[in-house]
């Protein structure tokens, strides 16, 4: 089935203007864009947009924990470390599969809404989450994540993370996996060694926090350059690290290093705001992520990219620091990428169709125009001004309603699971 969207604006982030134009979405793709002045193709399916809609890539959450949902306003204001020990770890350990696949759902629910197309999840119990993904339709990276615990639990982690990859990386187009050691303070140095072994062999990237909070950095032992070293994430076939603050930005990264900014879980952490204009001047790749519900608190990756072009350019002095059409591009493509997903993330012919359908008709728009659309987005707009989410050329959401998940249903269940984990 084909979709036109007639009379649109388009913008990503490669673009410096925005382009009023006739798209045509069929078999998943983009299949054809032309001037909106010329006359559109056929299809089964028309959205009218009369120049007052705009579509742009769908966002990526490149580092959360999605079942997180469950644990949100836990522990409000503290520091990582009491946070974690004190309100998150006890209560985790009475998630059992069930609650993860129904807190993963409803993350889903949230991101989907605030157009979230993709999103890179660490958790447990992830063979329910890649069977919720599948369900919905949804894209996502996922991993295991993998701390030392019990004896033999970091053995049995790694296992788990690889039969995950075995059984799901690739699956229908929609998931990759990774691997997901935890953090430096979570994961001894030595078993690092064997996890990135274990990425080279079985050709499978990482996702790992590195270089969260400056105690992280204070208690590492050595220097973070060192330690990328040592444990063999430089030679990893291709890695994402989280966070990011303290990492020290004289180090040359490879290309296929990408550090996700989560701005919000910082700022409301107390641990402190990523060099973010350090690394794009070193031409790094930035991915944006909302980090778990319960450090954020919302998983809406439009206010991510709102916040990192306003944060920075405060901190740093310098209006010109990040702009817009950089937000968006970290906000998009570079997640995509970040996570082995190729062809998403811009709006080009052949392109994998992730979408995200925008109303302009409203009061905070008045003025947008192909010259200024990506600033109006980023500065002036907001994930409320969403009205549908597109995966593979299928609506995941569409007008407050979400044609391949049982919103009732998940909301209940859910609930039910923030009940009994807090019980
Ligand atoms: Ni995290």
């Amino acid at each position: 089935m084909a979709t036109l969207f007639k009379d649109i604006l388009i913008t990503d982030g490669s673009r410096d203007k925005a382009k009023r134009v006739h798209m045509l979405v069929s078999k998943g793709r983009i299949a054809e864009i032309i001037d909106a002045d010329r006359t559109p193709p056929t299809a089964d399916k028309i959205i009218s947009g009369h120049g007052k809609m705009a579509a742009i890539p769908g966002f990526v959450n490149a580092h959360t924990h999605a079942a997180m949902t469950l644990l949100r306003g836990l522990g409000e204001e503290a520091p990582l470390m009491e946070w974690l020990q004190n309100k998150i770890w006890p209560v985790e350990e009475k998630l059992t599969p069930e609650y993860i696949y129904w807190g993963t759902l409803s993350a889903m629910l949230e991101m989907l809404a605030t157009g979230t197309t993709c999103f890179a999840d660490m958790y447990f119990e992830m063979e329910r989450v890649a069977e919720a993904v599948l369900s919905s339709g949804m894209r996502a990276a996922l991993c295991r994540g993998i701390t030392a615990g019990e004896p033999g639990k970091l053995e049995k982690s790694l296992q788990n993370n690889l039969e995950l990859a075995e059984k799901f990386h690739g699956r229908e187009g929609l998931i990759t996996v990774q691997l997901g050691p935890h953090a430096p303070y979570t994961v001894p140095l030595e078993f690092m060694k064997k996890i990135c072994d274990a990425a080279k062999s079985h050709g499978l990237g990482i996702h790992f926090h590195f270089m969260e909070t400056e105690g992280e950095k204070n208690n590492l032992g050595m220097s973070d350059e060192k330690y990328l070293q040592e444990s063999g994430l430089l030679e990893a076939p291709y890695v994402a690290l989280a966070h990011a603050v303290w990492l020290d930005t004289n180090i040359n990264l490879p290309d296929n290093f990408t550090l996700v900014h989560n701005p919000s879980s910082n700022l409301k952490l107390g641990s402190g705001v990523m060099p973010l204009a350090k690394w794009l001047d070193k031409g790094a790749s930035i991915a944006l992520g909302t980090d778990g519900a319960s450090s954020n608190n919302r998983l809406d990756i439009w206010e991510e990219m709102r916040t990192a072009a306003l944060l920075h350019k405060g901190v740093n002095k310098d209006p010109l620091c990040v702009s817009a059409a950089e937000a968006l591009r970290m906000a998009t493509y570079e997640g995509s990428k970040a996570f082995g997903f190729a062809q998403k993330g811009m709006i080009n012919e052949g392109w994998v169709a992730d979408l995200i359908l925008i109303n302009l008709d409203k009061p905070h728009y008045i003025g947008v125009n192909e010259e200024n659309l990506t600033q109006y987005l980023v500065y002036a707009g907001s994930s409320a001004d969403i009205v549908g989410t597109m995966i593979n050329g299928k609506w995941l959401y569409r007008n407050g309603d979400y044609p391949t998940l049982d919103k009732e249903e998940i909301l209940e269940q859910a609930r039910h699971a923030r009940e009994a984990i807090l019980s």
